[in-house]
């Protein structure tokens, strides 16, 4: 049985994983209007993987004796200035929900709920992965700067990325 703290917390990450779906799915909108491909499939890639996100949480919730809420959700960005802005705010969003699974795993011990700790190291792992994925590509966006080829070549390996990043996912 979930403790009221453990369950609101739960609720609350329900909603930040609901968001970045929904922030990933409008990132992969505005690089296909733009023309990016690839950029575009990748993002629609961790739009999905953020709804997975939130319905392992969903199912954990209802599972423990809880009530996973589905709340209304914030309206993401739509527009970026650069596909270099893009990329830092999906890095700096992936460094959030990071903190936020800390706060959790934080919040499980202090109600000494074992059982939604060891659920939450999953989440533990793949923010790990997440963080990194994010954190190449910006690198990699860094060094291309404004170089039309550079990023020519970027939207087709990108995909490759994509393809890795799925296949190391748990949830496949
Ligand atoms: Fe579910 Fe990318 O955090």
């Amino acid at each position: 049985m979930l403790s009221k703290a453990i369950e609101t917390a739960l609720n609350n990450q329900i909603k930040i994983e609901a968001e970045s779906s929904q922030i990933y799915l409008a990132m992969a909108c505005w690089a296909e209007v733009k023309g990016l491909e690839g950029v575009a499939n990748f993002m629609y890639a961790q739009s999905d993987e953020e709804r997975e996100h939130m319905l392992k949480l969903v199912k954990f919730v209802n599972e423990r004796g809880g009530h996973a809420k589905i709340s209304e959700l914030s309206a993401p960005n739509v527009t970026f200035t650069s596909f270099k802005e893009m990329f830092e705010k999906l890095f700096e969003h992936e460094v959030f929900v990071s903190q936020s699974i800390n706060d959790l795993v934080h919040i499980s011990l202090e109600e000494r709920d074992y059982a939604s700790h060891n659920f939450l190291q999953w989440y533990v792992a793949e923010q790990i992965e997440e963080e990194a994925v994010a954190r190449t590509i910006l690198d990699k966006i860094n060094l291309i700067g404004d170089d039309k080829g550079g990023l020519y070549l970027f939207d087709r390996d990108i995909e490759n990325l994509t393809v890795t990043s799925a296949s190391a996912d748990g949830l496949q």
